[in-house]
């Protein structure tokens, strides 16, 4: 599962309508990675007001509540570092490629996995693994894609979103 912002915190802290989304999607669509939504890590670094903060110590008991829910249905938790007007983040674990210049459309495409063509060559150029997000809805497009070599994760965003029971008509 993709970052996207909830807009369910409580000025940036942790609440218990935002554990329970993340549990009720871990719980009943078991997505292998849930990737939380975008966090800012310095106070004057938040993009946008509600977004889930991480900056300082005070906010790691209440991520704790956050990651147990995540790992309630067997998921790994990774969380999206954002400074806004910075990109000084040197070492990732994972590469979600997604968006651009249209927020995260692609024109002119509709199709299952439309950065495709893209993440391909990323893949082909590092040793991280690549999510690939986008139009994704069903498994079998997302098996699709995989077996294709596009990418080594396929990410689900606004059909979870939607529905954290997704897994069962997917
Ligand atoms: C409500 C909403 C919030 C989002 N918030 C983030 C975010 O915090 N960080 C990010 O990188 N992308 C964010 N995105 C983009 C998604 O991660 C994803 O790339 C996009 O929804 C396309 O994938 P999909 O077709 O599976 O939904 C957001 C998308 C939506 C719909």
């Amino acid at each position: 599962m993709p970052p996207m912002q909830t807009n369910k915190t409580d000025r940036g802290h942790v609440t218990a309508e935002l554990v329970q989304y993340y549990r009720d999607r871990a719980v009943y669509s078991r997505p292998g990675i849930i990737i939380t939504e975008h966090s800012c890590i310095a106070e004057s670094g938040c993009a946008a007001e509600g977004q889930l903060s991480i900056a300082s110590d005070a906010y790691i008991e209440e991520h704790r509540q956050l990651t147990d829910a995540i790992r309630a249905g067997g998921s790994k938790a990774f969380v999206q570092l954002n400074h806004a007007g910075s990109n000084g983040i040197g070492e990732v674990d994972l590469i979600d490629l997604s968006g651009g210049m249209c927020f995260y459309f692609r024109p002119g495409h509709l199709e299952a996995g439309y950065f495709s063509s893209m993440s391909e060559k990323v893949k082909a150029h590092v040793s991280v693994p690549v999510l690939l997000t986008g139009g994704v809805q069903h498994i079998a497009d997302a098996e699709k894609l995989l077996n294709a070599g596009k990418a080594d994760l396929i990410g689900v965003g606004r059909a979870l979103l939607k529905d954290a029971h997704w897994r069962e008509t997917a």
